[in-house]
């Protein structure tokens, strides 16, 4: 079987989490088609005391406790010895990190392995962030209670861009954020539905009328939610000649 092109390996407190997006759908098939590889390293085996303690107070005071940095960096230097390498992309999952975005998911999916560490409590002792961590990556801006969930967004994003991961390269270029657009309007059968119909170009079978309205479609979406996308895309002559008219509407 040939080597697998990308391997995610992830630090976690709860490993189990991860068991249900490795036994369905399309990242499931990429596993067992060795297209991807993913490795579970359960934090609290590295830790060497009697309690395998994980977490401690924070120094000064505060709510809550904090990982503590020991058996991070045991797990994380057991892994770049495992690879013989000490240079792998390392990704602190951490709501105060860059936004994560497609434009990101794609640098990320040109390694060869990446590892993410997920963190609980109150968060990371500022060691792990400060020396461990090449990235520091955010979902959003909202707290979750711990970062496999990010974590498992953030390897499935990146997977779908690994070669065959998805079964047609069509559908990842359609997307959302491929072209830096936003996605047109989609509609499947019935052509009618409650007195709803499908537009009538859609049905016309005409290919040049249809990538037109596509793409008036999904500039106006764009504008309309997610004007900011706009600003930072060099558009084309159409789809400048588009957004005018949308502003000439707004005016
Ligand atoms: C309860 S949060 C800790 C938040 C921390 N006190 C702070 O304000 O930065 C526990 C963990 O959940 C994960 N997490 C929470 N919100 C996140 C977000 N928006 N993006 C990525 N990870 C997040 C991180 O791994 C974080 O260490």
């Amino acid at each position: 079987m040939s080597e697998s092109p990308i391997h995610f390996h992830v630090l976690t407190l709860f490993p189990d989490m991860f068991s249900p997006m490795q036994r369905q759908g399309i990242f499931s098939r990429a596993l067992s088609q060795n297209l991807i590889k993913l490795s579970l390293y359960d934090i609290r085996d590295y830790t060497t005391d009697r309690h395998r303690q994980v977490d401690d107070y924070p120094f000064g005071g505060g709510p809550g406790m904090l990982m503590k940095p020991e058996p991070v960096f045991s797990a994380v230097d057991s892994i770049k010895k495992q690879l013989d390498s000490n240079k792998i992309p390392t990704i602190l999952i951490s709501p105060q990190g860059n936004r994560f975005s497609h434009k990101k998911a794609m640098e990320f999916s040109e390694n060869k392995n990446i590892i993410l560490i997920c963190g609980r409590y109150e968060g990371f002792d500022e060691r792990i962030r400060q020396q461990l961590a090449t990235d520091e990556i955010s979902l959003g801006d909202f707290v979750v209670s711990g970062g496999e969930i990010p974590a498992m967004l953030l390897i499935d994003a990146i997977s779908r861009l690994v070669p065959n991961v998805v079964g047609s390269a069509d559908s990842i270029e359609n997307d959302s954020f491929f072209n830096g657009l936003l996605q047109f309007p989609q509609y499947t059968r019935p052509a009618s539905f409650r007195n709803m119909e499908v537009p009538h170009v859609l049905l016309s079978g005409n290919h040049e009328e249809i990538r037109k309205w596509r793409e008036t479609k999904s500039i106006e979406k764009t504008y309309k939610t997610r004007p900011d996308l706009l600003d930072k895309l060099e558009l084309t002559q159409d789809q400048k000649t588009i957004v005018e008219s949308l502003d000439g509407d707004n005016k």
